[in-house]
């Protein structure tokens, strides 16, 4: 598949949330969506659904959807060893619609979440919206955190970690793992990221650590690419998680649809080759970000996802790039971050992603280093 054919002119006619309402001279690199076709997996079995039968699916009054389970189950079984049992697995739009439901029926207004932080934007605005602490775990510039001493109910791990791009390892999660232990916290672990983990790196399922204690929340929305069709899985290694869930009328949080699902199965399933060549792709993407950024904007190269976390050194860092450099980003403080810090997300063409950089590095160069 061509990932690398993409023109600025023909991706200004996509019209999804990122390129539809850039300004014409703006090259989008925001929101989490890949500028990448669809793998023909998912394009096949949408297809397939939508000529045979989009009548109620057989599955839609089960609590765990079974197809959706027991993919979801073969998935972890093949990519990490990890057993995850598809009898605990329930369905959801959306990871942020999961965290949603749990912190509802697991925390009370006024209780702290531990998040790491930068976090993923949503999700502060969860914790915050639902009357709920956030109880931040900063991420250094070096990608290290220490775990805070106050205790909380609840811990949300993103690993691999938005928009840090850290992939945690064994000694990190067990330290999580030993925190939850502690205080005896319920680990949510969103896990959507962890197909883009890179060569080097190695995902590990937070629920293979610490199984009794952990909820995971994932999706093949980004992996995949293809956010817009709504359908996530939460696994509720939990027991008490999953009494409390079981104690909810069942379509009170409503459910996915069918091409979401049979998008999703599709992809793990049979996505394998066209996640292969993505990986391939955002491998070089972010070594070409690496290597021609300005030494001046601090970097660390992420070990998973296609999200570079950047200092750029200069106040309100989006606003700046957006006058000078024509490229909309992230701005830090959305995710709990500095205002010298922006998102970059490097997952486009080679052309483009040249552009972009070119831009950046075009617009620091004009600007002078402080004396
Ligand atoms: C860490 C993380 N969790 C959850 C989501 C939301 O994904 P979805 O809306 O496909 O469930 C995203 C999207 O970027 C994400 O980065």
């Amino acid at each position: 598949m061509d990932f690398d054919s993409l023109t600025l002119d023909a991706a200004r006619t996509r019209d999804g949330i990122k390129w539809a309402h850039a300004a014409p001279d703006v090259i989008p690199a925001w929101v989490a969506d890949m500028d990448f076709p669809t793998p023909d997996a998912v394009v096949d079995a949408v297809t397939r659904r939508l000529k045979t039968d989009l009548g109620y699916p057989a599955w839609l009054d089960i609590p765990n959807c079974p197809p959706l389970a027991e993919a979801f189950a073969e998935r972890m079984e093949t990519r990490y060893g990890w057993h995850a049992d598809p009898g605990h697995v329930r369905p959801y739009t959306d990871v942020n619609q999961a965290l949603q439901v749990l912190l509802d029926v697991m925390t009370s207004p006024g209780d702290a979440v531990a998040t790491h932080v930068p976090a993923y934007d949503p999700f502060l605005t969860t914790i915050t919206g639902m009357g709920r602490r956030l109880l931040p775990i900063p991420v250094a510039a070096d990608g290290t955190f220490q775990l805070p001493a106050e205790p909380a109910p609840v811990v949300l791990l993103v690993n691999p970690h938005n928009p840090s791009g850290r992939c945690f390892t064994r000694a990190e999660l067990e330290a999580v793992a030993g925190y939850a232990e502690r205080h005896g916290s319920l680990v949510i672990a969103d896990e959507i990221h962890a197909e883009l983990t890179y060569a080097h790196a190695r995902h590990i399922p937070f629920a293979t650590i610490l199984p009794g204690r952990t909820v995971t929340l994932t999706s093949a929305s980004k992996a995949f690419n293809m956010g817009g069709l709504r359908c996530a899985v939460a696994h509720l290694g939990s027991k008490a998680v999953r009494d409390a869930l079981g104690g909810r009328p069942p379509h009170v949080y409503g459910a996915p649809g069918v091409l979401g699902v049979e998008a999703t199965i599709a992809a793990w399933r049979d996505g394998g080759p066209w996640l292969e060549e993505v990986l391939t792709v955002l491998d070089r993407n972010r070594r070409m970000v690496a290597g021609r950024l300005p030494s001046r904007i601090g970097h660390r190269t992420p070990e998973a996802t296609y999200l570079a976390w950047l200092d750029v050194g200069v106040p309100d860092a989006a606003g700046f790039l957006l006058r000078e450099a024509r490229v909309k980003l992230n701005p830090g403080p959305m995710y709990g971050g500095a205002d010298t810090c922006v998102r970059l997300n490097f997952a486009t063409s080679a052309p483009i992603l040249e552009e972009i950089l070119t831009r950046i590095g075009a617009a620091m160069e004009r600007r002078p280093t402080a004396a």
